[in-house]
């Protein structure tokens, strides 16, 4: 089946108690066992629950994987991939990769005798250099946020399984509907599905997507031991929302377009970043490797002060963290969502004073360039 009938129907059976076409949230604790040794395959909502189980079916499909398992938030879905790591393994991640992976392992995960390297894998000279005899994990965000350089995942997928070190992308940014990492070569795909998956910022949520047997035992035992799995009803919104992924990410693909052309022809407007521009770096990867280009565009005004003006005057757009959402989000991420990197890191890796990060919506792209032009004409 298509991308838009497997996100409307797979783990989104009608309920056969009932027939109801959306499936009951099931909001309970426990499920009481009929007699000793016959339960209904459910026990706790800690270990699993009808909810979780129908989410993850459809994750599972949509990023083509073997199996998915969803948790309360993007970070605890990321937080129990790196703990298939032991004391003494390295791993490679993109210099770029969002504030608070940044800080989980620079101020967490460090401690327990994990390192970390922080490299631009859009050059895979970078991460080969990188590499070290006890590498066992390659952490891609791509497109980086707040950044927006583009890795070759084929590539990297392809020397790190060389040297038999696993592959995980944050395929945020894009959805499984504008990118398939796995098909790609990358052995596990991780979400923020508070993003573009639930599409209505409405709760929080993470996936971890994996492609062996192996993965998926590990990732279940986190899942179930330290008990950050998704609730029933924050399942139920997730799901609810990837009915309409394909149609959203479609609207989010144009005007996405037509936001970043306007503000590359911009005169105050110093630099803008979108993959989806024939002036980005990565473009031609972008084009081969993506469906489409997405939401989010970074653009640069220069200074602190012009982007502070920006950001107090637009008046359709939201001031606000988070992405993916249908309403349009704007953000500074040098003070908000990457606060907690290094001013000096921050600067190295191109998060400059007057980044403005753009999560573009679906409201009418009319609405949005004029809204942007009033305030851009008051700095
Ligand atoms: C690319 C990316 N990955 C992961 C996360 C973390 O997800 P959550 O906020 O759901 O924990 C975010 C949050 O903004 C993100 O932008």
């Amino acid at each position: 089946m298509g991308f838009s009938t497997d996100a409307i129907h797979v783990g989104q059976e009608p309920d056969p108690l009932t027939g109801s076409i959306v499936a009951p949230i099931y909001q309970t604790s426990t499920y009481v066992i009929e007699q000793m040794g016959k339960s209904s395959g459910y026990d706790y909502a800690r270990t699993n629950h009808p909810n979780r189980k129908a989410l993850e079916r459809t994750v599972a499909k949509l990023e083509r994987g073997h199996a998915a398992y969803v948790f309360s938030s993007g970070m605890a879905a990321i937080d129990s991939v790196f703990r298939l790591l032991r004391p003494g393994d390295h791993m490679v991640l993109s210099q770029a990769v969002y504030g608070g992976v940044y800080r989980l392992s620079t101020q967490f995960l460090v401690q327990f005798g994990l390192e970390f390297s922080y490299v631009d894998t859009s050059k895979l000279d970078e991460v080969e250099a990188a590499v070290k005899p006890n590498t066992k994990m390659i952490y891609l965000e791509t497109p980086t946020n707040p950044t927006m350089f583009v890795t070759d995942i084929a590539a990297v997928s392809a020397f790190a399984h060389e040297k038999k070190i696993t592959v995980v992308v944050d395929n945020t940014f894009l959805s499984p509907y504008l990118q398939q990492p796995l098909a790609l070569g990358a052995d596990m795909v991780v979400h923020s599905m508070t993003k573009y998956l639930n599409g209505h910022s409405d709760c929080t949520g993470g996936a971890v997507i994996v492609n062996t047997q192996a993965h998926a035992d590990a990732i279940y035992f986190l899942q179930r031991s330290v008990g950050a799995g998704l609730a029933p009803m924050d399942c139920f919104l997730v799901s609810r929302g990837i009915k309409t992924l394909a149609v959203r990410m479609d609207r989010h693909d144009s005007n996405g377009m037509a936001i970043a052309k306007f503000l590359e022809a911009h005169k105050k407007v110093k630099r803008t970043i979108y993959p989806g521009l024939s002036s980005h770096a990565q473009h031609e990867l972008a084009k081969r490797q993506q469906r489409g280009f997405g939401g989010m565009i970074s653009f640069d005004l220069g200074s602190v002060e012009a982007a502070t003006t920006l950001l107090n005057h637009v008046k359709l757009c939201s001031l606000a963290e988070s992405l993916g959402g249908v309403e349009t989000l704007i953000s500074h991420p040098p003070s908000m969502t990457h606060a907690s990197v290094p001013a000096d890191v921050r600067e190295r890796i191109g998060i400059t004073p007057g980044l403005v990060r753009l999560s573009v919506g679906i409201e009418d792209v009319e609405d949005l360039i004029a809204d942007l032009d009033q305030a851009l004409a008051k700095i």
